[in-house]
């Protein structure tokens, strides 16, 4: 991506989130996902069958949800913010699945969400996903204090667990 391209998206996409009324913490947590996916994205993509702006775009949104929740259901609600903003289905996709490692049809029924997956399937879903599953507020975190805190939030045998150690190393157990 050149480096103007890359400046215009972050520039539009904070205005976005500005536009709706997300927290400059949110948006210092968006950006710092954001350069974090397109690392991953370089060191062990290689560029391969992913499409970069989609990824820059999407974890630069990611949290728009959490203007209105700070629950498991921002990707939800972040999805129907990038609806009524007109944004495209690839990057509403991107924000309603990146929370953890996805969740089930069966897991969103439970917390009151339509009894639809929210499960992360393209390479960039999954990219955004994870970026935001190693990034602690605004710092890079490791995947076992990463799996450690989600210990301590649903319990030593939550599903979730699974799924993220697995999504770790799907996405960062590629070289190219
Ligand atoms: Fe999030």
């Amino acid at each position: 991506m050149e480096e103007e391209d890359k400046e215009r998206i972050r520039s539009d996409c904070i205005r976005l989130l500005r536009g709706v009324g997300c927290d400059e913490g949110v948006i210092k947590h968006c950006i710092v996902v954001a350069e974090f996916a397109l690392e991953i994205v370089r060191r062990h993509y290689h560029y391969n069958r992913v499409d970069e702006n989609l990824v820059f775009r999407g974890a630069l949104l990611h949290d728009i949800g959490r203007v209105r929740s700070h629950g498991v259901d921002h990707g939800f609600v972040g999805g129907e913010i990038a609806m009524d903003l007109g944004l495209e289905e690839k990057v509403v996709r991107i924000i309603q699945r990146h929370v953890g490692a996805g969740i089930t049809a069966e897991e969103a029924k439970e917390v009151g969400l339509p009894p639809v997956d929210f499960m992360p399937e393209t390479t960039e879903e999954k990219i955004v996903a994870h970026a935001d599953n190693l990034i602690d507020g605004w710092r890079r975190t490791s995947i076992e204090h990463a799996i450690a805190n989600l210990k301590d939030k649903l319990g030593e045998s939550h599903p979730s667990i699974r799924r993220t150690t697995a999504l770790h190393e799907e996405v960062m157990g590629r070289s190219g």
